[in-house]
């Protein structure tokens, strides 16, 4: 069970500090948006670049850009541990996802609450990690979507069936209220970005998400 804190809801003008206050999180999760896959515009690869040298923890970026086939690999090759590619964005998922392991991240998959899975099971032995949204993608702070629960549990199946160590991640709307939910219904990383960074005490939010999700 790992816990990876979406600095979206930090503080864009001190992020050096807010990534020093999850420094006891698994993964710092990084949102980069592009104004055209969703309609918010966050940071790109100079940015992650520079958060790369100064963060204590990997970094778990979550690409929500078009043609990730062009700009995905570079995440990686810059020393992201983990890159997140959007399937409804991806021209050719499976090369994509060869050419992030090659150069040595995690390569993820992840869906929009109305993408289904099945049409991309065939992809797994290709990934590290698969993202199931429990938000429409754009904006931290938004509701929980519990229906999206069922397909975590079709990825979970999916996984076991395939064998190998695949994560399933959960993003948007995760919550000390909505996480033990999504730990039932398969998820084994949690992305927390409101609850998070919203939080006095951000350190205790991670403590606190954690112990909800410890076996
Ligand atoms: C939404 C982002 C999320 C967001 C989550 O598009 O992918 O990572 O930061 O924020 P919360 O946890 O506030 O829903
Ligand atoms: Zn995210």
């Amino acid at each position: 069970m790992q816990i990876s804190p979406s600095i979206l809801s930090a503080d864009f003008a001190n992020l050096e500090r807010e990534l020093g206050r999850i420094a006891g999180a698994d993964w710092a999760h990084v949102d980069v948006m592009d104004a055209h896959f969703v309609p918010n515009l966050t940071l790109g690869l100079p940015v992650v670049e520079a958060l790369l040298k100064v963060s204590p923890i990997p970094i778990d970026a979550h690409l929500m850009i078009e043609d990730p086939d062009r700009w995905a690999p570079l995440y990686a090759e810059a020393g992201c541990q983990s890159v997140t590619f959007h399937i409804e964005a991806a021209r050719d998922p499976r090369e994509l996802a060869r050419r992030l392991r090659a150069s040595g991240a995690r390569a993820a998959m992840a869906m929009k609450p109305r993408t289904a899975f099945a049409p991309y099971e065939d992809l797994l032995p290709e990934l590290d990690m698969v993202l199931v949204m429990t938000v429409e993608p754009g904006f931290g702070g938004q509701s929980f979507m519990a229906d999206q629960m069922p397909k975590v549990r079709q990825v979970r199946e999916a996984v076991k069936r395939h064998g190998g160590e695949i994560w399933v991640q959960v993003d948007g709307g995760v919550s000390a209220t909505t996480i033990e939910q999504c730990a039932e219904a398969g998820a084994d990383v949690f992305v927390a970005g409101s609850a998070v960074y919203g939080a006095e005490d951000a350190a205790a939010a991670v403590d606190q998400l954690r112990s909800l999700v410890a076996a």
